[in-house]
């Protein structure tokens, strides 16, 4: 029986919380592994909540099969439970219980990767969020924490590693053939954080010692044959562990602290107490596989995963809606840990513009779009839908902001309050706002807004300088679009960092009026606070004239408005000290140009004109000759590192153009900007080729910034020569491809000639498939840079999925060629014939039967749906009418589609 589909799925509301009618002391768990029929025997020890008036015992269920239910001994009949919507409630229970409860699952069936599961023959599980509930029967909510014994039997051939979280504390040989093994978490959690995996695994380990000198054992669990490719996962975990004693003096708990890598898996890595589970996409490398991006992800996910020991397991959260309370600020703390890793500064700028170039790629078109919702949402149908780049990365921000106003040392001493006072509980992001603020003494009951207000703000800036009493104000106007269900926002408190320029590029000092007289200020930046919907700061004793840098290092989520010339962005780009700021300088100045060519393409079509594009194209064109110059100067400029470089060099992508156009035209956007990458290519030819070769990196592979950034710069260079459609261009692409000695180079090479006319691409698909035909992950970038490739078209995405390498079963696989292709091609999947959405809700109508969650991700291709033409727009309103007419739809589908056709 599915429990989890029906016509119209409920709601869950934030303000229907209540607190549990029971609490749970202990539970223990003994399971018989099979991949057909695993039984489990569950013993709960739980009494009533002083804090609640109910007797009522509810408990969650899914997808199992009830065997037996026992009450304090006595075994209770249909009748004196009730059975229903997945729940089970006893009625009036006793101040004290002990439930025993027999359930039966089929792991092997279970395709959702949600619960107890097979990959490849071995067993894992998945509970976060509400998982736990498809193996027994329990109060599955996060602030119902206790303790847990497991016991683990299964066959010692097949399986003979056991693991579940904490100690192991016994194991042994049982009859037939079977062994077992019993394990004991020391600490309190919530059922989320339940995890098992048994299989056959092999493990690279090591003791490591602690700070306080207590030696810990570190384990890397991989399937046999892949030992070659853990010591990067175990680097990271240890530089994490030393991380976090260093930054937030916060230390390893347990003795033993295991990652275990699976190849099913629908995110990225799971936190589990002491048995963290990671998609192998996030464990596994080695420099034939792995590229840069692969190794620093794998830095940025294994730390994010331990940092949740304190930052979500040690403190967690009360209930769903304040999931951004552990993973807002355990991204935040992960960003912190990779630019920690890399040193310097420009190595941080580097990390910082990375990141907010997903906040705007991703998070904004969210804030803008049917699926909006603030870092703490106020209601869902599916949690698992709430999993989202808002919830993550703008909570991030959120958490940043407070570092940004109280400085490092205040954001510790936040930090440190927090644990303080919630240690082993299970809290609200309001308790997080509490600490910060109570440690640094300040109020900031507006800052709250950041949390219940869902959208993203945008700044204005206006500036005016007084030459005669050398004063230069800025005012800042605040402003909040709209977003489902909330109309009317009110303004935030937005930390504006600000400096100045002078006419020779240099910072100049800042004082404000507010300041008053007398003390010196030395600081060149100022984080002005934007509390009001308009507000003008003055500053004084301003010499000259002076180009503002504003939002540096973009010190919050919004969108800022400033009117800069070209030749101020140019100014900006060449001598900015905030390097974010030089960067978004170069960003604002190609988007201008881009922008341009758009509007000029989509004129020319519309007026139905017959005029060469070319010649449209060129006359647009006219003002690029600036940026042209500004990039030459950042490529030639040898004191920048090149990994800076290399960001400053690359274009707004096409989907972040597309939010910035009234109404989205794929084709325009995609045309102008090929066109200027070609033109950009050839004006920097030599500029270009003598990047190429001065940014080679012979010798061993090392994933470290510094080669990583010159492989980076290396490789932009060669895919703005191969752009201007060079055919010496080709030959070193082909050159590349045949030498490289890493997979960051030869798939550079690779998608380099997949995207060019060059004579050599098909033989050099083919022979990458053969090459790694035995390595999934690398099959993946295979089926993904094809389902990017501008000339992929519909049918040829179509023909790529009856590969017999394709299954929608492994979320991995389908994520590189579907969702790549849905969200990565926005050219070819918004074909003007409408065949792109066609393809899209096959697979989303497909995936449904196999994998809701996953499926869910896949229904939000269409989100913005309402920003494109007349034309197009009709088409996708097709595509999502005839998903929510699918029989048989999830929640989690149900849920996106409802909303993107609501909203
Ligand atoms: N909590 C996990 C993290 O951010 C992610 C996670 C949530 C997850 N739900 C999941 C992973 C379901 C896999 C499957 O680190
Ligand atoms: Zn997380």
């Amino acid at each position: 029986m599915r429990t989890d589909t029906s016509a119209t799925p409920t709601t869950v509301l934030r303000k229907d919380y209540t607190v549990p009618a029971f609490l749970v002391d202990t539970v223990d768990m003994g399971f018989d592994l099979d991949p057909a029929a695993t039984r489990i025997a569950t013993r709960i020890t739980m009494r009533r909540n002083p804090a609640s008036g109910s007797k009522e015992i509810v408990l969650f269920g899914e997808e199992l099969e009830l065997v037996q239910l026992r009450l304090n001994g006595k075994q209770l009949k249909p009748g004196q439970y009730q059975l229903e919507a997945g729940k089970l409630r006893i009625a009036s229970a006793p101040a004290k219980v002990v439930l025993e409860i027999e359930t039966l699952t089929s792991p092997e069936k279970n395709t959702s990767l949600m619960g107890l599961y097979v990959s490849n023959g071995n067993f894992f599980t998945q509970c976060e969020a509400e998982g736990f509930r498809k193996i027994t029967y329990f109060p599955d909510r996060p602030d119902v924490m206790a303790k847990y014994t497991v016991m683990l039997r299964a066959d010692k051939k097949k399986y003979p590693v056991l693991l579940s979280n904490g100690n192991l504390i016994e194991e042994g040989d049982l009859a037939d053939g079977r062994h077992y093994a019993k394990w004991e978490d020391p600490f309190k959690k919530p059922s989320y954080l339940f995890a098992l995996v048994a299989g056959n695994l092999v493990c690279q380990e090591q003791k490591y010692t602690l700070k306080s000198g207590r030696e810990v054992l570190l384990q890397v669990w991989v399937e046999d044959g892949n030992l070659d490719k853990t010591q990067h996962a175990m680097d990271s975990l240890i530089n994490s562990i030393r991380w976090d004693e260093e930054r937030f003096g916060l230390e390893l708990d347990l003795d033993r602290f295991m990652i275990v890598a699976v190849g099913d898996f629908n995110m990225g890595a799971m936190e589990n107490k002491g048995l963290n589970i990671f998609n192998t996409k996030y464990v596994l490398a080695n420099p034939r596989i792995a590229t840069d991006v692969d190794y620093a992800n794998i830095e940025a996910v294994v730390g994010h995963e331990y940092f949740h020991n304190w930052t979500g397991n040690r403190v967690t959260c009360r209930d769903w809606f304040q999931l951004s309370l552990k993973e807002g600020l355990t991204v935040f703390r992960d960003q912190e840990f990779s630019a920690d890793m890399v040193g310097t500064d420009s190595g941080r700028a580097v990390k910082r513009i990375d990141d907010v170039r997903v906040l705007r790629q991703a998070q904004f078109p969210e804030d803008a779009g049917p699926m909006a919702h603030s870092v703490r949402p106020d209601s869902y149908v599916e949690i698992n839908n709430f999993y989202t780049v808002t919830i993550y990365e703008k909570g991030a921000e959120v958490v940043r902001m407070y570092q940004t106003l109280f400085g490092r040392d205040g954001f510790r001493k936040g930090m440190d309050l927090y644990f303080e006072r919630h240690d082993g509980q299970a809290v609200e992001c309001d308790d997080f706002r509490a600490a910060m603020v109570d440690a640094n003494g300040r109020d900031l009951s507006q800052f709250e807004r950041w949390y219940s207000q869902a959208g993203t703000p945008r700044v204005r800036v206006q500036s005016k300088y007084d030459s005669a009493k050398k004063t230069y104000e800025l005012t800042l106007t605040q402003t909040c679009a709209p977003t489902p269900g909330q109309a009317k926002k009110l303004p935030f408190h937005i930390p504006v960092a600000v400096g100045l320029l002078d006419s020779k590029g240099k910072d100049m000092p800042l004082r404000l009026q507010a300041d008053g007289k007398g003390k010196a200020n030395t600081e060149t930046t100022r984080v002005l606070e934007l509390t009001k919907a308009e507000q003008t700061f003055r500053f004084v004793e301003v010499a000259e004239q002076p180009v503002p840098s504003i939002l540096r290092n973009f010190s919050a989520p919004v969108v800022l408005d400033v009117e800069y010339s070209d030749a101020e962005l140019a100014f900006l780009l060449a001598h900015d000290s905030d390097p974010f700021n030089r960067w978004e300088a170069g960003q604002r100045l190609a988007t201008r140009s881009l922008l341009v060519l758009t509007a000029a393409v989509q004129d020319a079509s519309q007026a139905g004109h017959v005029v060469a594009l070319q010649d449209v194209l060129n006359n647009a064109a006219s003002n690029s000759g600036a940026l042209g110059e500004a990039f030459g100067l950042i490529l030639n400029d040898a004191a920048l590192d090149a990994a800076f470089r290399e960001l400053a060099l690359t274009l707004p992508s096409e989907t972040l153009l597309a939010e910035q156009t009234e109404v989205i035209d794929p084709q325009a956007i995609h045309t102008s900007r090929q066109y200027l990458r070609g033109k950009l290519g050839q004006a920097l030819k030599d500029d270009l080729l003598a990047a190429y070769h001065a940014n080679q990196t012979p010798g061993a592979y090392s994933p470290d910034a510094e080669a990583s950034g010159k492989r980076a710069l290396k490789n932009v260079a060669l895919s703005y020569l191969i752009q201007a459609d060079d055919e010496a261009a080709h030959a070193l692409a082909q050159q590349q491809y045949d030498n490289a000695n890493n997979m960051t180079d030869r798939l550079a090479a690779l998608v380099a000639l997949t995207n060019s006319s060059a004579p050599g691409k098909a033989a050099a698909l083919e022979k990458f498939y053969e090459d790694f035909a035995q390595e999934a992950l690398v099959i993946d970038k295979w089926f993904a840079l094809q389902a990017t490739a501008y000339t992929a078209d519909v049918a040829a995405i179509r023909a790529l999925s009856e590969h017999p390498a394709f299954t929608l079963k492994n979320p991995n696989r389908a994520r590189s060629l579907i969702f790549s292709f849905c969200s990565g091609n926005p050219v070819n999947f918004h074909a003007v014939d409408g065949s792109g959405y066609e393809f899209w809700a096959d697979q989303v109508i497909a995936l449904n039967g196999v994998n809701p969650q996953v499926a869910a991700r896949l229904a939000r291709s269409l989100d913005r749906w309402r920003k494109y033409a007349p034309a197009l727009q009709e088409k996708m309103r097709a595509a999502l009418q005839r998903v929510a007419a699918a029989p048989d739809l999830s929640k989690d589908v149900l849920e996106v589609i409802g909303k993107a056709l609501a909203n």
